[in-house]
């Protein structure tokens, strides 16, 4: 077996969160670990389990969490797989979205919460300081520049090395960086939903890593009769790989968390990185969905 092959996030290339935390573009999602709803422990733990350490094992150095799935199930799952950590894997984690019960979610910006979440965040991912540490939500009852001010004041405390965004639009980045240096932001993006083009492209210019959340839209992208079906054969890939595929050609500041809770498809949706798109395959997938 070749080297690309047995650790396929390898051939997705390397992006520098901040300019000195080397990351795999082709990341993993850890949503999905947790039960119906987001919320409480998943039907199998043993798989949630494998899907972490199979991850890695492929190469993968980069996992999406937050305190609020499960609440602190994800995160508490991650250090179960894979503490001791290994050296170059990245673990980033978010506050700012409380929990209510399964579906239930709502912003709360305060800087004594945000505060707070990050102190249970290092306790449970096990850690002294969180590589990568994202706004989730802006709150609209409390100034942007006050939440974003907290996370730069735990920074310099040495509680995380790196800020980053969640659901922002353009001008909100410009508020935020005001208050602290900004290295990514993640929003809602796929081949079916690409109403933050402009995110992305100021993300590129401004040496910011894009991270899409659903990027394959939740598994819409996935299915079998799907909008990306019909085109897999002739490309020789899956449809969950053709998807993450046209985010990776997109832009290269694009850094995908495809999220699930099994290992068959973690191993497809990480094998993505080896499939490269012509600029004509790209547009053919941008035409078709
Ligand atoms: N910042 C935010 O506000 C925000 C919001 C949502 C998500 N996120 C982050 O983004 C990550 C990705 O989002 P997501 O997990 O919700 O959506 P996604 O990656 O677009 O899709 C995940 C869904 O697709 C299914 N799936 C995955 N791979 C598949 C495959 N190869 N074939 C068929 N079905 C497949 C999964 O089911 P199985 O479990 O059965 O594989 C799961 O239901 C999350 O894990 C989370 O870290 C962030």
């Amino acid at each position: 077996m070749s080297h690309e092959s047995a650790r396929p996030a390898h051939a997705a290339g390397v992006l520098r969160l901040g300019g000195d935390l080397p990351v795999r573009r082709l990341g993993y999602g850890a949503m999905r670990l947790t039960g119906p709803g987001v919320w409480g422990e998943p039907e199998d733990p043993a798989e949630a389990v494998r899907v972490l350490r199979r991850a890695v094992d492929l190469g993968v150095n980069f996992i999406d969490t937050a305190d609020s799935y499960g609440p602190f199930v994800s995160e508490q799952l991650i250090r179960k797989a894979l503490h001791p950590y290994p050296s170059d894997l990245v673990v980033a984690t978010k506050s700012g979205l409380s929990r209510s019960g399964p579906h239930g979610w709502r912003p709360v910006g305060r800087p004594e919460y945000l505060r707070q979440q990050a102190e249970l965040s290092l306790r449970h991912l096990g850690v002294e300081r969180i590589d990568l540490y994202q706004l989730h939500r802006v709150d609209p009852k409390v100034p942007l520049v006050d939440q974003v001010g907290e996370l730069s004041l735990l920074q310099q405390e040495g509680k995380i090395r790196h800020i980053g965004l969640s659901e922002v639009t353009v001008d909100q980045i410009r508020q935020a960086r005001t208050a602290a240096p900004i290295v990514s932001v993640q929003n809602l993006y796929n081949l079916a939903n690409r109403s933050s083009e402009d995110v992305v492209d100021y993300a590129e210019r401004e040496n910011m890593a894009f991270i899409p959340w659903f990027p394959i839209a939740t598994g819409h992208l996935a299915c079998p009769g799907g909008p990306l079906d019909r085109l897999a054969p002739s490309h020789g890939a899956s449809p969950s790989q053709l998807a993450l595929a046209w985010l990776l050609h997109r832009s290269p500041a694009m850094l995908p968390i495809p999220g699930t809770s099994k290992v068959a498809h973690l191993e497809e949706n990480v094998t993505a990185a080896l499939v490269k798109l012509t600029e004509s395959d790209y547009d053919e997938l941008s035409r078709a969905v």
